[in-house]
């Protein structure tokens, strides 16, 4: 694998090695000195034309605990701004010797375009409403520490999935890697070409909630909303949010989960953010350690994950 554009690009074994070597890369974040030398020497640029918290940080911890240089670009501020396309942006940060591109983009299919242009390898951080697949392999290794497994279990994808990369990313990794998934949205917010996914579609959460061992809620993304989907926050909450009610509908042993940013008392009620069933921080804690096996598996060449 030269780049990660897709998911949906991984087969099992890939998306196991994945999870194996960030569980080995997860120890170096228990050290005092949480640094291995890996990549050093190598250069990554982080290339974000979208605003990001969790992934576009973790990123560069993940590319810093491999001793990686790192570039952080972001388009305000840039040449961007004075008219310079996407192609140009990416030949001159290769010009100055780019040896992976992390990028997050508002079109659909930019990170495919980017990978055509540079010779470095390309990771999707985020391309519109697309992929988003270094999030659905940070869910999968939460779930698989949470659950022990992540064959069998049955997912429920439920809120804004229409504007979501994040549900697309999770139900090609889920289905590689043997879950079961749901998907629960009102219809407004459900894609035209869900069918040909391979997931369940249900418009009704309390029905599913107890068959569901784990639940991710999505952020209803309002800034990529240009007509009116529901008729108030308020009947949203009502119908698809999870709230204390919902929660002891799920069996014990299900956990909750939310890629963030979330928007709390919307599709989340506040104690169940920060309930001991939801793995919300946990997420972001695996995010470094994901990031980290798939810049070291796409950059590290030969070399060790992990020393002595
Ligand atoms: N989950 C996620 O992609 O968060 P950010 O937008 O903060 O990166």
């Amino acid at each position: 694998m030269r780049h990660l554009l897709s998911a949906g690009d991984l087969d099992r074994d890939e998306a196991t090695l994945v999870l194996d070597t960030a569980a080995e890369l997860a120890r170096v974040g228990d050290r005092s000195v949480k640094k291995l030398p890996t990549l050093r020497g190598r250069t990554v640029v982080n290339l974000f034309y979208e605003d990001s918290t969790r992934t576009r940080t973790s990123f560069e911890v993940a590319a810093k605990r491999l001793s990686a240089d790192v570039v952080n670009f972001s388009a305000k501020g840039s040449s961007v701004s004075k008219g310079e396309s996407l192609k140009d942006t990416a030949l001159t940060l290769q010009a100055m010797g780019a040896d992976g591109v992390v990028i997050r983009h508002g079109a659909s299919g930019a990170p495919h375009r980017l990978a055509e242009w540079v010779d470095g390898a390309v990771l999707n951080a985020g391309d519109g409403t697309h992929e988003h697949p270094t999030q659905a392999l940070l869910d999968a290794y939460t779930m698989r520490e949470r659950r022990g497994r992540v064959e069998g279990l049955r997912v429920a994808v439920v809120g804004d999935v229409l504007h979501s990369r994040v549900a697309r990313s999770n139900v090609l990794l889920l289905h590689t890697l043997g879950a079961e998934t749901t998907l629960v949205a009102p219809p407004t917010l459900m894609p035209q070409s869900v069918h040909t996914w391979p997931c369940a579609v249900s418009y009704d959460l309390d029905e599913v909630l107890p068959k569901t061992d784990v639940v991710m809620m999505l952020r209803v993304q309002a800034e990529r909303m240009h007509a009116a989907f529901f008729p108030t926050a308020r009947e949203y909450s009502r119908r698809y949010g999870l709230d204390r009610e919902r929660l002891a509908r799920l069996p014990d042993d299900a956990i909750v989960m939310h890629p963030g940013p979330m928007v709390r008392g919307m599709e989340i009620s506040a104690d169940v953010a920060d309930s001991p069933r939801s793995t919300i921080t946990e997420q972001v804690t695996n995010g470094v350690s994901v990031r980290m096996a798939v810049l070291y598996l796409l950059l590290g060449g030969s070399a060790p994950a992990i020393g002595s």
